[in-house]
């Protein structure tokens, strides 16, 4: 399917003679372009997420422009734009609170300026996932560069993963085993570069998503940020990009419901964090495909875990690129996959990755010998998750699969924070820990607060891990037997808002099942008198979020902005005419 140049896009605002094309092209030329860039050539634009409050994205102005001499060599004319990015570790209370802004950032710009294509540079967790919604609400030509992760981190000879070591050290300051001074040394030494973190968590998992989804080219999504196979790759998807302009590859065509199966075939079989569901369920939103969480747990029980990376594994992600890299992943779980799938590089998922190789089985272990014989996630139900809850199975603790305890409840992240190292807390290794009001409208913006601290007096007593619940999320560099995801969440009066200290709660991972022990009347009673939280935002953003917010298991995206668009609503704007 070939595109005539004479319809491209940008044609409507630079291919006339009249007023305001002459007033189009006058206008760019202010920046030193001469008149040759207006004569056909596809205008290709780079969507940036740059930022120097994004740490994990601080690199990305030199990748715009190795992507940028790639659109010139295939005849394409570059123009960069900026976005508001997402910065997982400064952003306060949570980018997830922005993840939906930002996607109608990216759509917007996509829709209103005369673009053929676009670039994504995406990085931090959330960039990825906000910068996929837009591109397919807008449905324009679009590839994926994600930035890469950053440096392996290092102290006194022992690797650091982002995030994951750092957890487990913290619990060793507050066991007292670590002492302040080397905390600090710690400080300095975990993130030595630009880039993402280096474990799978969420933008290693949404790079390898979007990698899956065949939104990248082959091999991108695990290349190391400051590697300069890096800039190689980002020129050679500039010139693709223009390729796939001409062959009008949208995302539409990419990102079917096959796609979307080979999206979750990968993050099964890579131990991807459980932040994927939430945005792939979105993503599937905006293009008008059903995705339930069905789907995730029916891929899950026959996908086995087979990258041998933290947090469910031991390796890092140069380790995992340098194996070979997802195209190594992919290739191992084929027979599994949707093989047909059309992809960014014009080729099916299944010749991108024919050729690929294996060079670590360490690290990328075979279907035969898994790390783990099922998929990393797995989705929960019962009387206290009507709608679903999720669990990650692959970074849990085997004798806590399945569980029976009595609940110690927090109202809220302050009481949490307040109380849990409270030597008088009534809690024993035993003990479900229970935090509420946590999700989409309760926290709001669902933070990964669900990785509840394990009480310090049992911390100093050995205890590593115990069952934790919430309508929280967690970060996917997170570890432990935690289930997060409740909905409906405890804020819009979901079972968990009634759960009351010393009540039963049993988790059974193999069945998929979890349940509040209480009789069914007794909950209907205390549902009954529950009364709703107030609301934290009255006015501006948090307002607008608050109205339209959708619950975990429909991805959380805003209600209006699900489904695809009908006809262009700018197109009448475009030419208004003399
Ligand atoms: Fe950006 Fe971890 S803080 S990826």
């Amino acid at each position: 399917m070939a595109i005539d140049h004479r319809k491209l896009r940008s044609r409507d605002w630079f291919g006339k003679n009249d007023r305001w094309g002459m007033a189009h092209r006058a206008w760019l030329r202010a920046e030193g372009f001469s008149s040759q860039v207006f004569e056909g050539k596809p205008v290709i634009g780079i969507c940036n997420s740059w930022s120097e409050l994004n740490n994990c994205n601080a690199h990305l102005r030199q990748v715009a422009d190795a992507v940028k001499r790639g659109v010139w060599q295939a005849g394409g004319f570059p123009l960069e734009f900026p976005t508001i990015s997402l910065g997982e570790m400064l952003m306060k209370p949570t980018t997830m609170l922005f993840r939906n802004l930002m996607a109608m950032d990216v759509e917007e710009c996509i829709r209103a300026y005369p673009l053929d294509g676009v670039v994504l540079l995406c990085g931090c967790d959330k960039t990825t996932p906000a910068q996929l919604m837009g591109a397919a609400s807008a449905d324009v030509p679009a590839l994926m560069v994600p930035g890469g992760p950053m440096l392996r981190g290092m102290w006194r000879g022992t690797e650091v993963g982002s995030g994951t070591d750092i957890r487990r050290f913290w619990d060793e300051v507050r066991a007292g085993r670590m002492t302040e001074e080397e905390w600090c040394e710690v400080e300095s030494c975990v993130s030595r570069s630009a880039g993402h973190c280096t474990v799978m968590g969420t933008a290693s998992t949404m790079a390898s998503v979007a990698e899956a989804l065949g939104m990248t080219l082959t091999g991108a999504a695990l290349i190391p940020a400051v590697d300069a196979r890096r800039y190689a790759q980002a020129e050679e998807s500039g010139r693709r990009i223009v390729g796939m302009v001409n062959e009008d590859l949208r995302p539409s065509r990419i990102m079917t419901a096959e796609a979307l199966e080979n999206a979750i075939r990968a993050l099964m079989a890579i131990g991807g964090s459980t932040n994927a569901i939430v945005h792939l369920v979105a993503i599937a939103g905006r293009l008008g495909l059903d995705l339930p969480l069905e789907k995730f747990d029916e891929i899950s029980r026959t996908t086995p875990v087979i990258a041998d990376v933290k947090p469910s594994g031991r390796f890092l992600m140069e380790d995992l690129f340098n194996a070979g890299g997802l195209p190594a992943v992919m290739k191992e779980i084929a027979p599994l996959l949707r093989s047909e799938a059309l992809t960014a590089t014009g080729k099916t998922m299944g010749e991108n990755v024919a050729r690929a190789g294996c060079f670590n089985r360490q690290v990328v272990r075979t279907l035969d010998q898994p790390l783990k014989p099922e998929g990393g996630l797995a989705i929960l139900r019962g009387n206290l998750a009507p709608h679903g809850a999720v669990i990650k199975q692959s970074a849990s603790s085997p004798h806590l699969l399945k569980h029976r305890g009595r609940a110690v409840v927090f109202e809220n992240n302050e009481d949490l924070l307040a109380r849990v190292d409270d030597p008088n807390l009534k809690v024993d290794e035993s003990s479900v820990l229970v935090l509420k009001n946590a999700g989409p409208k309760g926290a709001p913006g669902m933070p990964e607060w669900g990785h509840l601290p394990i009480p310090a007096k049992l911390l100093k007593a050995g205890v590593k891990d115990m069952v934790r619940l919430s309508d929280a999320r967690i970060s996917g560099t997170s570890f432990g037997t935690i289930v997060v995801h409740v909905s409906p969440e405890a804020a819009t009066g979901g079972p968990l808002a009634i759960v009351r200290e010393g009540d039963e709660i049993e988790l059974d991972v193999h069945a998929r099942r979890l349940e509040l022990r209480v009789p069914e009347a007794e909950i209907k009673q205390r549902l009954a008198a529950w009364q709703p939280p107030a609301p934290h935002y009255t006015r501006g953003y948090g307002k607008l979020f608050l109205e339209h917010i959708l619950q975990a298991h429909e991805g959380c995206d805003f209600d209006f902005l699900r489904g695809k668009n009908g006809s262009d609503p700018l197109k009448r704007f475009r030419n208004p005419g003399l």
